[in-house]
């Protein structure tokens, strides 16, 4: 077959690029698997930091190894003085999520491990940007309302310390507990877009900060993790649970996207929706605001139904939907929900790029390179003649 023949895959959907250990989603069964594991089990029985240990080494930590790992993460939760000062001096309505990717370039500057392409310091540098995230963004956070930064405290855990940098008060079990549950849920995903984006720069033997900041863009695109935010203004925009037929009709209507529903992957159930779904009820109910969850079970079913009728398709909810609301009745701002996904899922992407780097289960590292169909039709089959400036 001829170059120019071959098939366009748009989207890659279906297609294998490479043999990962990490992770697998099993779109046709519903089922999420990190290292072996049910995603279900993890977020039932394992704390964050216990599912990054897993990401990262491959089996789940004993007490000790647990001990000496949340260890390492707390003596890297700080950012410098130098960033602070640099996040000072952007604009208060910055994108978070640009904040972020400026934010990562940023870390690499004070990184010397970024020289090096050994395992040891690709290690040190996932552990860094896993523990910075959540500083970073708190801080960020911070700033722009005009508050002090808020530095971590010693006593408290990933999920606690991120809502405690944030607010600047320390959340109770419940709330410390359902933003740790959220970021196992969200932790690690196989070839989502934005870890396709990190494994695309890894493949270039660019530095781990290089890889993790192209994910931070990637993850922020509506289609993909910003759709948390667009989920949350939707529910904004509909206000009551009887208004949602119409919108969802108005919407279809139109051509416009009902976010939080649909999966390139799952055709069925997202597993991680199911457990979430409980802990928007419980949490809204708790702020005096169910009518977030009860808009959102309705637009779930309202959304089933009208895709089934147009389109003649089944189309379920996705991780994005019910955690628009749990974040809200957090107290999380909206426009943050996309980096709460950033602080979990950071631990997935660094995860890839070692593996992309240091090969095991994945093969050679190859420098990605797909093909593309040239349909640039400007002068018929031959080249342009080149028109100089005097005569266009
Ligand atoms: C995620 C997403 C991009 C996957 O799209 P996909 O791979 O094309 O999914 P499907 O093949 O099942 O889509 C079938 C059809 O339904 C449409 N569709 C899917 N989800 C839709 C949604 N939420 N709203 C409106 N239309 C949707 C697709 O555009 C496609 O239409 P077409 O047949 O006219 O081309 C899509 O479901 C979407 O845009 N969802 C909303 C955004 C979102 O929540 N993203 C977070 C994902 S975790």
């Amino acid at each position: 077959m001829e170059e120019n023949q071959s098939i366009i895959n748009t989207g890659l959907r279906g297609v294998t690029i490479a043999s990962t250990r990490i992770s697998d989603v099993d779109g046709v069964a519903g089922r999420l698997i990190y290292r072996g594991y049910l995603v279900q089990d993890l977020a039932e029985k394992a704390g964050y930091e216990e599912v990054v240990y897993l990401l990262l080494y491959e089996n789940l930590p004993d007490k000790q190894q647990l001990k000496e790992f949340k260890k390492r993460l707390a003596a890297e939760r700080f950012i410098t003085p130098e960033v602070i000062e640099a996040l000072k001096a952007c604009p208060a309505d910055a994108l978070p999520m640009d904040i972020l990717q400026a934010g990562v370039a940023l870390l690499a500057n004070g990184d010397a491990d970024v020289q090096q392409q050994t395992a040891e310091a690709v290690d040190r540098m996932a552990v860094r940007l896993i523990a910075k995230f959540p500083v970073l963004l708190a801080a960020w956070e911070r700033i722009r309302t005009g508050k002090t930064v808020v530095e971590a405290a010693s006593d408290l855990d990933h999920a606690a310390n991120f809502m405690y940098m944030l607010t600047g008060e320390r959340p109770d079990e419940d709330l410390a507990h359902f933003m740790d549950v959220a970021l196992v849920l969200h932790a690690e995903h196989s070839f989502n877009a934005s870890t396709f984006s990190a494994r695309q720069v890894a493949s270039t033997r660019a530095h781990m900060y290089a890889a993790v900041s192209a994910a931070v863009g990637s993850l922020s695109g509506e289609l993909h993790g910003g759709a948390n935010v667009r989920v949350m203004q939707m529910l904004k925009r509909i206000g009551t649970k009887d208004a949602v037929e119409e919108y969802v009709n108005t919407e279809l209507e139109a051509g416009r996207v009902l976010f939080g529903l649909g999966h390139a992957v799952y055709k069925t159930d997202d597993p991680r929706a199911h457990i979430l779904a409980p802990m928007s009820q419980k949490l809204c109910r708790r702020i005096g605001e169910e009518h977030w969850y009860e808009i959102s079970r309705e637009l779930e079913q309202k959304g089933k139904a009208a895709f089934k009728a147009r389109k003649g398709i089944e189309i379920y909810t996705n991780v994005d939907f019910y955690s628009a609301s749990l974040y809200y009745a957090m107290g999380i701002p909206i426009d943050f929900f996309t980096p709460v996904f950033a602080v979990s899922r950071v631990a997935g992407w660094t995860a890839h790029v070692i593996e992309e780097q240091f090969a095991g289960a994945a093969g050679k590292p190859t420098l990605y390179r797909p093909e593309s169909d040239y349909i640039g039709d400007y002068c018929g089959p031959a080249e342009c003649a080149f028109v100089s400036m005097d005569e266009r």
